[in-house]
């Protein structure tokens, strides 16, 4: 019976003290691993969440302008400098740069739509954009974001 009692009680700390040891293990690996999916976001072609923008946009080198400008190589670059397109007011004289979270702000549908948002960007309460976009979903839109931060 004694015997018996302590089969239980083995498994019991064999499990407390194999369980103490598992978490750092756990979150290093977890952390590792996105930080590599981070960087190496590979895409073979477009993903399908730029149908979003591509009814306005061109995202290939050297593509025409449709409504909006040509928007290869844009993140990092200060807005408004596609050549011979023609800019709001706003976007001709911000001074602003498109880093990933810049975009973010116009292109998410939770920070609300790009015409608010420019009102943010450049300061000026009374700011105007061209862009009539309401946002795509947060997923989405980070999605989005991997793609353009391959282009250049
Ligand atoms: C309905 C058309 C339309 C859609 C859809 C649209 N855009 Fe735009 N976008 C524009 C227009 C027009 C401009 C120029 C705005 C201005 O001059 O005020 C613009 C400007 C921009 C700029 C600034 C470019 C620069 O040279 O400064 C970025 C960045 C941008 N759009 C990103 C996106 C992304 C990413 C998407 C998709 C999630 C998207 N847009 C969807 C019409 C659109």
């Amino acid at each position: 019976m004694k015997k018996l009692f302590f089969i239980p009680l083995f498994i019991l700390l064999f499990t407390a003290c194999s369980k103490e040891e598992e978490p750092p293990l756990i979150i290093l690996t977890n952390e590792v691993a996105t930080d590599k999916d981070k960087k190496k976001t590979v895409f073979t072609k477009p993903p399908k969440q730029m149908r979003h923008c591509t009814p306005c946009h061109n995202f290939k080198k050297e593509g025409k302008r449709k409504i909006g400008p040509n928007l290869y190589g844009i993140v990092g670059k200060k807005v408004g400098q596609a050549e011979g397109f023609r800019y709001s007011k706003a976007f001709a004289e911000g001074e602003w740069t498109w880093t990933r979270e810049n975009i973010r702000l116009i292109i998410s549908r939770s920070t609300g739509a790009a015409t608010e948002v420019v009102k943010t960007l450049s300061g000026d309460p009374s700011a105007k954009t061209n862009m009539k976009f309401y946002g795509a979903g947060d997923s989405d839109a980070e999605i989005i974001l991997d793609y353009l931060e391959t282009l250049k």
